[in-house]
């Protein structure tokens, strides 16, 4: 329909005066009437709207009286107009409504006892409002319930017709899974084709759903509303921070749901720009995890071949012992610490502390090392920034998108929202580039299907483009002739020709894809796995720079180059100082200043300056023996890093493995002690998400078992070597952060951060930049093994935390399938489940096949989350010089029919 929003960022709607309940009103023209009243606080019922999507008017609530019309107007569809004079209340209008609602209960079970909505549903609200006492004419429709999906079950006799669900995943999700079919006399919503649902699972539509007539499976017959208590927190995930609601009845987390509902219709479009306030399937539905019967619930320590349960003292009075023995034998640098992003960032700033000072290594780091660090020390060398610049709005607001090497809908589904609403709402040109035919290029202006690890050579041809078509600004390369004279001789050898015959991306494509991101007015860059993850990670997110500097985005609002997180809080690891490199708030850990800020505040002597190891460098250590005791909090590097690291073997060698983890992981069954420790469910604190926003983690629930957060057993730990730390709760930490890092909290809004390229682009550019351009190093790119082998994550499941919620699993188990394209299971002769053998230069397993034609020809894919068959075990190493960021996601493979 058109009406919502009425501006955009470019064109400011008229303004207009219109007359409600005898008030002068000021609105933008054109918008809905609706959307004008609820702005001045007056709400009237409405069942079918929702601020988040384009009016319905289907059922009959919103009347208002216009002067000059005979009958009620619906004020949700009309627009607002100048001179309007409007009447929202009055005898009539309250008689109208009633008979809507009369006639939607004559349609309408009246099975509220058994139904989940009961307490919860606007149709009882309306009728208990407006005094609907005759229910005489109610009549029952007998639809059979449609219980194929896996997450919902649709119970049409309870459906008012409203569309909100067909809204919300048509105009929001731009999924489009539901639709009204006529069957059985009545108007009925169905998954499309009235097939078994198949869609993102997102849970949006059971969100805004007013009624019963879409339930959640997991939360069936469980509770009344009444009954539960609701605590907001952020979602445990991905990177995003998506606000959620953690319902829980006694000890039991019952169900999830999200700020969208149709509870909170009444709002302005343009500030879904921030968020529309759904979840993505594994925020809603893959809460299981969190009671899970598979929790460690009580200290373990070996004995023997087994690990056996102990209590909290003997556990812990062991493993101090431990550790204090091969620090006193061995020194400090026999102890290490690793840690995962899934932590708060109190636990990251603690776990640091804890490691610096009590065991005094600075042989410590987390898993943002699995590629964020890479994006961090580029961003950091070049602008001095070490985050993404742009937020949720300056990405739904952009004229231009560049998406390289992200399968965003998979990683971080919510970000996937804001670039949608980019393109559905303000009409972005948006550019997909990726080995991978994502969800996102079939909806992108632009989509490009590139050849498998070619990332970087296509931003070589962007930038060569970008110059051969003169497309620069010239006052900001005007101020750095130098650099700019020694950037165009860096690309001087790079041909648009060869690019394009060895990426698959045509000259033609190169050309538009610069000549948009150049002229548009706000333009962003966003890159991630394909990208941070992959070889040579931190000198293409440089050559991004390089392009939106040549382009004059750097620094402007609403532009710049921008990466994604795929654990909620990799972004605080960094900022907490949880590397080698870095001290809290990303201080250099060699720099002087910082470090003698530090040690004054923790009234400590620092590990030396120069000294410490990164997560590679750690295992190094271990295997070599000079690592003797490893604590791993919420860490589980058996599992994810491949066979050729070694990981089992340096973990073999150590006298001390300590995992502190809510689950017995692969990691936890090597290890001499595991210390249960709480979820993100059971304890306080923060996550930084994406954009620099710092977001509350609320406890929902007492800690299962004797499990503990990570923070309290950190502190335990450092008392018994002898620190005196005083924490009682995370606020305690949170108050030592804030008076380290000031402005960090800053009340939950993103940091403005300012690129400054001005020592970058002075000193050493030149040099550097000349060898940027040359052919990658990845060996991939040069493997003579004809298909590519990649791994990833998939929507429904992140890292191997969600393999323990059975939700999750239920939609998308571990098939033990490669995924491959039609045409070359179609050319090998192998039909859906047929094996073949996939042969690496580490190595050759058989594995069964399944067609998915969102694979690229000569690539196949299998997800991340899942050893069995153990396809990363295929999977070689590179390891970046710069930042120490491993690689392993993508390896030349060959395939033959087994
Ligand atoms: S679960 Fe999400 S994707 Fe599926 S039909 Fe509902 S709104 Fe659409
Ligand atoms: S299922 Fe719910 S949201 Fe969808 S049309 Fe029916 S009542 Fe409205
Ligand atoms: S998008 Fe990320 S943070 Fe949001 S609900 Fe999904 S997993 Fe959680
Ligand atoms: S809210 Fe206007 S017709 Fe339903």
């Amino acid at each position: 329909m058109g009406l919502k929003p009425a501006t955009n960022p470019d064109v400011e709607a008229v303004a207009i005066e219109l007359s409600i309940d005898g008030k002068s009103v000021t609105a933008k023209d054109g918008v809905s009437l609706y959307d004008v009243i609820s702005s001045t606080g007056k709400i009237i019922p409405a069942m079918c709207y929702h601020y988040t999507f384009d009016p319905f008017g289907s059922c009959g609530m919103c009347l208002v009286m216009q002067e000059g019309k005979k009958a009620p107007v619906r004020s949700c569809t009309a627009k607002a107009t100048a001179g309007m004079i409007i009447r929202t209340e009055g005898d009539d209008l309250f008689q109208a409504r009633k008979k809507a609602v009369e006639k939607h209960l004559s349609v309408h079970p009246l099975d509220c006892p058994v139904c989940d909505a009961d307490g919860h549903c606007e149709l009882q609200d309306m009728a208990f409002q407006h005094g609907v006492t005759n229910l005489a004419n109610a009549k029952q429709k007998f639809i059979p319930e449609d219980t194929r999906s896996p997450v919902l079950d649709f119970n049409m006799n309870r459906c008012i017709a409203c569309a909100e669900c067909i809204n919300v995943c048509k105009d929001v999700l731009m999924i489009d899974a539901l639709q009204f079919m006529k069957k059985g006399g009545f108007n009925q919503v169905v998954p499309k084709g009235d097939l078994a649902l198949s869609c993102e699972f997102c849970g949006d539509c059971l969100a805004v759903c007013p009624v019963g007539a879409i339930t959640n499976k997991f939360s069936k017959y469980l509770y009344k509303p009444w009954q539960m208590k609701k605590t907001t927190t952020t979602c445990n995930y991905c990177g995003d921070g998506c606000q959620m609601h953690l319902e829980t009845k006694d000890a039991e987390v019952v169900r999830v749901t999200s700020p969208l509902s149709w509870k909170n219709k009444w709002g302005d479009r343009a500030d879904t720009g921030k968020g529309h306030g759904g979840l993505c399937v594994r925020g809603r539905f893959g809460f299981e995890y969190i009671d899970s019967a598979a929790r460690v619930k009580q200290p373990l320590l070996r004995k023997g071949n087994q690990l056996v349960e102990v209590p909290w003292l003997e556990a812990m009075h062991q493993v101090v012992e431990q550790f204090s023995e091969i620090r006193r034998k061995h020194g400090s640098d026999a102890i290490a610490g690793l840690i995962t992003a899934r932590c708060t960032n109190e636990e990251l700033y603690l776990f640091q502390k804890l490691m610096r000072t009590g065991f005094r290594t600075n042989q410590v780091d987390s898993s943002a090392r699995y590629g964020h660090l890479n994006f961090v020390h580029a961003s950091r060398h070049a602008l001095g920034i070490g985050r993404s610049p742009n937020d949720w709005e300056d990405l739904t607001k952009a004229k231009a998108i560049i998406v390289i090497g992200s399968n965003i809908t998979e990683t971080n589904p919510l970000t996937a929202v804001r670039i949608k609403e980019a393109i559905r709402v303000y009409h972005a040109q948006v550019v997909v580039i990726d080995s991978t035919a994502t969800n996102m290029a079939k909806l992108a202006s632009h989509p490009v299907l590139i050849k498998h690890g070619t990332e970087g050579l296509v931003i070589d041809g962007l930038v060569k483009a970008t110059l051969e078509l003169g497309l620069i600004d010239e006052d900001t390369t005007g101020k750095y002739p130098k650099a700019f004279e020694a950037l165009k001789a860096a690309v001087a050898h790079v041909s648009l020709e060869q690019v394009a015959a060895r990426t698959g991306m045509s000259v033609e494509a190169l050309k538009t894809t610069a000549a948009i991101f150049a002229e548009s007015p706000r333009s962003i860059i966003l890159c991630a796995e394909g990208i941070v993850r992959q070889p040579d990670g931190y000198q293409n997110v440089l050559k991004l720079i390089d392009l939106a500097w040549v382009t004059g985005k750097l620094g402007q609002p609403g532009c710049g180059v921008n990466t994604v997180t795929e654990e909620p809080n990799e972004q605080g690891a960094v900022d907490m100082g949880v590397a080698p490199e870095f001290l809290p708030g990303q201080a250099p850990f060699n720099d002087q200043v910082a470090r003698d800020r530090f040690a004054k505040a923790w009234d400590v002597t620092l590990p030396a300056a120069g000294s410490g190891a990164n997560l590679v460098e750690i295992l190094k250590g271990c295997k070599s023996g000079k690592i003797r005791a490893l604590y791993v909090v919420g860490e589980n590097p058996l599992a994810t890093l491949p066979a050729s690291m070694e990981v089992r073997a340096a973990l073999d060698r150590l006298e001390l493995l300590v995992v502190q983890d809510p689950f017995l992981t692969d990691t936890a069954r090597m290890a001499h002690a595991v210390l249960p420790a709480c979820t993100s469910a059971e304890k306080d604190g923060t996550f930084t998400n994406l954009e620099g926003r710092v977001l509350r983690v609320r406890e929902a629930m007492d800690p299962i078992g004797e499990s503990l957060p990570d923070w309290h057993i950190m502190t335990a730990m450092a008392n018994a070597l002898g620190c005196q730390w005083e924490y009682e709760s995370s606020n305690d930490i949170q108050a030592e952060i804030m008076k380290l890092l000031p402005g960090y909290y800053n009340l939950g809004q993103p940091r403005k951060v300012v690129p400054t390229v001005d020592r970058y682009l002075s000193n050493g550019y030149a040099v550097e930049v000349a060898g940027r351009y040359r052919a990658p190093a990845s060996s991939d790119v040069k493997s003579q093994r004809p298909y590519g082998l990649l791994m990833g994550q998939t929507l429904y499941h992140s890292g191997k935390m969600s393999t323990e919620a059975p939700g999750l699993i239920k939609i998308a188990p571990n098939t033990g399938r490669l995924w491959m394209n039609p045409q070359d299971m179609k050319q090998l002769a192998v039909s859906e489940g047929g094996k073949v053998r996939l042969t690496s230069d580490r190595g050759s397993l058989q594995v069964a096949v399944q067609s998915d034609q969102s694979v690229a020809p000569q690539t196949c894919f299998f997800p991340e989350h899942f050893n069995e068959p153990p396809v990363k075990d295929l999977m070689s190493v590179q390891v970046d010089p710069t930042t120490g960021v491993p690689s392993f996601k993508r390896i030349g493979v060959t395939i033959e029919k087994a």
